[in-house]
């Protein structure tokens, strides 16, 4: 029996809301409606101590304080938050980051970069991985801030997080790192791996959109300017009032990826090896990109040969999935991320990002596999040298 169509398999863009999820959050959507910052009456109460009890559930998976955690609407402010907070703080100096960042992280460095600021931004090698000791040598005396993100969003590719966190300690550097892909899957702590900010988004941990957060060390304190103004809230750094029955959902979304982060390792991970070996073994010329084992356990990121993405999509209507990033697939040049690996245009532009989730299943994963496989097989028979 095929599965039901279509299959969602681009949890790297967003994911669906756990209905667990979603369960703890209607009553504050209804009932519970207060407004977290009215100390008055009950309904403030109620509203605040959700919003309390979520901040720890935030903290907890990433072995922070509770009083860390800034709420925000997602990781695209969590990073413009963080990369512009401290340049604002500092009023100058030289930030460090790497060519396979999100935008949000790219383009706020480009903005500050207009303001006067130096940045360097370090290449990665063909398999998207970055040198620690290439950032060593990039810190100088007026380096103010390293951002590197923990696991890409085209390519999964995980980077050496924990060395350049040390790394940036013992030269007394601030470490921020875009968390918003390895967040709920992979352990992180921002103790032991020396983290000064990270950003966290709920929508791609099985949480709703349009909400985040941004981790911030106190100890020892770090200084930030706010992005946003107004009634001062979470210690004034957002200011704004809080979404709570989002806030709700991204604690419980921490909350239940702490839970079943290790069997959802194993689990996804058969899942993205079966579906990798099913495609690999079916099709000639095609190529994997990033790191071959340091990556995130649900993504796959493959070029092929000979088959142009677009069309291989616009083929592929029962099967939800993405060539490049979902979030630059506006612009129809070749993915930034693959350029920087050193791929040629072609196969960059032949790319399909598949990246498998909490919901997928055995026979979807087969179903995909032979669609794909289909459907190149078609496209080449076409236009064989497409
Ligand atoms: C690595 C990374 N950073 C930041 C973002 C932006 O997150 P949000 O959609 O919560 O603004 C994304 C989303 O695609 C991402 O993958």
């Amino acid at each position: 029996m095929s599965p039901q169509t279509p299959i969602y398999v681009d949890n790297h863009a967003t994911t669906p809301v756990d209905e667990r999820v979603l369960q703890d959050m209607l009553p504050f959507l209804t009932d519970h409606f207060g407004n977290a910052a009215s100390r008055t009456h009950s309904y403030g109460w109620k509203a605040e101590s959700a919003v309390d009890r979520a901040r720890e559930q935030v903290a907890d998976l990433i072995s922070a304080q509770p009083k860390d955690i800034v709420f925000t609407s997602g990781a695209t402010e969590s990073d413009n938050l963080a990369v512009k907070g401290v340049a604002n703080a500092r009023g100058g100096g030289h930030i460090i980051t790497q060519v396979t960042e999100h935008h949000a992280v790219l383009d706020s460095c480009r903005a500050l970069e207009q303001k006067g600021f130096r940045i360097t931004y370090l290449s990665v090698d063909s398999n998207g991985r970055l040198d620690p000791e290439a950032v060593e040598t990039a810190i100088a005396d007026d380096t103010i801030l390293v951002s590197v993100m923990s696991a890409n969003n085209e390519i999964g590719v995980l980077q050496p997080i924990e060395e350049i966190g040390w790394l940036c300690k013992s030269r007394n550097v601030l470490f921020h790192t875009d968390a918003t892909q390895s967040v709920g899957k992979l352990p992180l702590d921002v103790e032991a791996s020396g983290i000064d900010l990270l950003s966290i988004t709920a929508h791609k941990m099985y949480g709703p959109k349009g909400v985040g957060a941004l981790y911030v060390r106190s100890r020892p304190r770090v200084g930030l300017v706010a992005e946003i103004d107004g009634g001062g809230h979470e210690r004034s750094m957002r200011s704004g009032t809080l979404n709570v029955s989002g806030i709700v959902g991204l604690g419980r979304a921490c909350e239940l990826s702490g839970e079943v982060m290790a069997s959802e390792h194993t689990r996804v991970g058969d899942l993205r090896n079966r579906l990798k070996e099913q495609i690999f073994a079916n099709l000639d010329n095609v190529f994997l990109n990033g790191h071959p084992t340091e990556r995130l356990y649900g993504n796959l990121n493959v070029s092929i040969s000979n088959a142009d993405s677009e069309s291989l999509l616009m083929r592929l209507g029962d099967v939800a999935l993405s060539s490049g990033s979902a979030c630059t697939s506006a612009a129809l040049e070749p993915s930034y991320v693959l350029k920087a690996l050193g791929l040629s245009n072609h196969l960059a532009q032949n790319s399909v990002r598949f990246g498998l989730g909490r919901f997928n299943t055995e026979e979807e994963v087969d179903y995909v596999a032979r669609r794909v496989v289909e459907e190149v097989g078609r496209l080449r028979e076409i236009s064989p040298t497409s």
